[in-house]
């Protein structure tokens, strides 16, 4: 048996932009999956039979990191799937990290690289931001150039992503879930059409890549009223570019006032929104009165890692297991 968990990510500053090639600064948070690899007689998933339909990453990270005879692929999840918080980035992750250390080859570069392409084979069109943040854990600031912190570099259809280690002051943020699922691949694509049609849509990638930057010099300084104003900029761009949703609008406005910013995180429409505060308390009654759910998190956790012991994973006979989604 070799069992590895991975986190899932909010993104800060910079998603869909991020796709395109700019700049985008994500933090690891302290909901985790479990994957556990053990030989079995056919290719399954929680002792169900894998298809590729309903086991979407976890079937392609079988393609792209195993290779091997028949496993068992049991999976356990913290993160809500669909949230926007990296539950499919998690068990991608979690998943390749276990078949490579089964096969004694563990290397966080490697996992990160082989679960960014599964991401984009599932997703359609990808960055490695999530991918690369459940790896590495803590901070993480994707670039399209090279700076301090450097850990590795991914290239794409001629897009480069430089990934960089990020160290995360304390600072709150209370998460807001709409329950409301929305897959990421047509969201990533609505917003290429877009750019691709549109000089607006171009220029607010544009300015979210400068917002990130300016960000990252905040984050480090724990500058949260500098933070919280690039956050709210950064959602306004990112409902321009038609990613938002009434009830993450619904959830930003009742943050506003107990927050230094608040904004969509992830691929957006529905999914979650994070809020900076000082007022955790407060700002999670404001979520739960406009209808979210809210969840307290903790950020700069570590990422992938092998798991010394198991928690009782499901077997044979009980619930199904789904393929966890963003
Ligand atoms: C999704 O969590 C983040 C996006 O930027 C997509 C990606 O980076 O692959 C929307």
């Amino acid at each position: 048996m070799t069992r590895c968990s991975a986190p899932g990510k909010m993104i800060l500053l910079g998603e869909h932009a991020v796709v395109f090639g700019k700049p985008a600064l994500a933090l690891a948070i302290d909901l985790r999956i479990y994957s556990e690899v053990v030989p079995s007689q056919q290719y399954s998933v929680n002792w169900h039979p894998m298809k590729k339909r309903h086991h979407a990453y976890i079937s392609a990270a079988l393609d792209e990191a195993w290779g091997g005879p028949p496993i068992n692929v049991d999976t356990e999840s913290e993160i809500p799937s669909g949230s926007g918080l990296g539950s499919s980035a998690a068990v991608t992750v979690s998943c390749v990290a276990a078949m490579l250390a089964r096969k004694g080859k563990l290397d966080a570069e490697k996992v990160a690289r082989m679960a960014f392409e599964v991401e984009n084979t599932v997703q359609g069109r990808a960055s490695p931001t999530d991918t690369s943040t459940s790896c590495h854990g803590f901070g993480v600031l994707v670039a399209p150039e090279k700076t301090d912190g450097f850990l590795w570099r991914i290239e794409k259809d001629k897009r480069q992503w430089n990934i960089h280690h990020c160290d995360v002051p304390k600072l709150t943020f209370v998460v807001g879930y709409t329950g409301i699922h929305a897959a990421t691949g047509p969201l990533v694509a609505k917003v290429k059409k877009l750019v691709d049609d549109k000089d607006e849509a171009r220029k607010a990638v544009d300015r979210i890549g400068e917002i990130v930057l300016e960000g990252v010099n905040a984050t480090r300084s724990a500058d949260k009223r500098r933070l919280g104003s690039l956050m709210n900029e950064n959602h306004q761009l990112l409902r321009e570019l038609g990613v938002s949703h009434p009830m993450l609008e619904k959830l930003v406005e009742a943050c506003a006032t107990k927050s230094y910013g608040a904004k969509l995180t992830g691929a957006g429409g529905g999914g979650s929104m994070i809020a900076l505060t000082d007022e955790p308390k407060e700002v999670s009654a404001a979520i739960a009165a406009a209808g979210g759910e809210p969840i307290q998190i903790e950020v700069g956790c570590e990422g992938a890692r092998v798991e010394k012991n198991s928690r009782g994973f499901k077997r044979p006979g009980e619930e199904p297991a789904q393929d966890l989604e963003d």
